[in-house]
C-alpha cells in the first residue's frame, strides 16, 4: 500500500490557503482593496507556517541522513527570510503607492515558487525517509505548534495588521 504522510497533508493544505491569497495579490487587474484585503489574511496563515516548518520540519529535514534535505532546510530558511523582508518592506510604506503594489506582486511570486519547490522537491524527498511512526510524531509535533506559534513574528508587530490592512 502507498504511504501517505498525514504530516505532509497538513503543510500542503496550509500551502492551499496562502495560495488563494497570492492568487489575489499577484494580479494587478483587480481592485486594491480586495489585494489589501489578502495580504491582511495573508500575514498569519504564513507567519504562522513558516514558523511551524521551521521548527518542526526543517528541524527534522537538518537530522536526516539524506544531503539534500539538509541543505533543503538551510535554502527553504533563507527563502523565509527573503519573505520576511519583504513583508518588513511593504508594511513600512502606504497601501496607496504605486511600489506597494508592486512588491506585492513580487511577494506573491517568491512565496508561489517557495512553495512549488517544497510541494514538487523537498516533500518527495523528505517523504522517503518518513516511515509510520516518524510521520505521525512529526504531524503530531506540527500541529502541536498551531495554538502557540500563532504569536506573531516581530514583522507583524511594528504595524498591527488588524488595522490598515483589513
Ligand atoms: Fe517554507
Ligand atoms: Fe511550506
Amino acid at each position: 500500500m502507498l504511504f501517505t504522510s498525514e504530516a505532509i497533508k497538513l503543510l500542503t493544505e496550509e500551502h492551499e490557503k496562502i495560495c488563494a491569497e497570492t492568487k489575489l495579490l499577484r494580479n494587478l487587474d483587480i481592485p486594491q482593496t480586495e489585494r489589501k484585503q489578502a495580504f491582511g489574511r495573508l500575514l498569519p496563515n504564513l507567519t504562522s507556517h513558516i514558523k511551524k516548518e521551521e521548527k518542526i520540519v526543517y528541524s527534522f529535514m537538518k537530522l536526516c541522513d539524506a544531503d539534500d534535505l539538509r541543505i533543503w532546510a538551510l535554502e527553504g530558511k533563507e527563502e523565509h527570510l527573503l519573505i520576511d523582508q519583504l513583508i518588513k518592506k511593504m508594511l513600512a510604506i502606504d497601501i496607496s503607492d504605486e511600489e506597494w503594489s508592486v512588491k506585492a506582486k513580487v511577494l506573491a511570486e517568491l512565496i508561489d515558487h517557495h512553495i512549488h519547490e517544497e510541494e514538487a522537491e523537498i516533500f518527495p524527498a523528505l517523504l522517503k525517509e518518513l516511515n509510520d511512526d516518524s510521520d505521525e510524531q512529526l504531524a503530531t509535533n506540527y500541529e502541536n505548534q498551531n495554538a502557540a506559534e500563532m504569536i506573531p513574528r516581530p514583522f507583524t508587530t511594528e504595524k498591527p495588521v488588524s488595522q490598515p490592512y483589513r
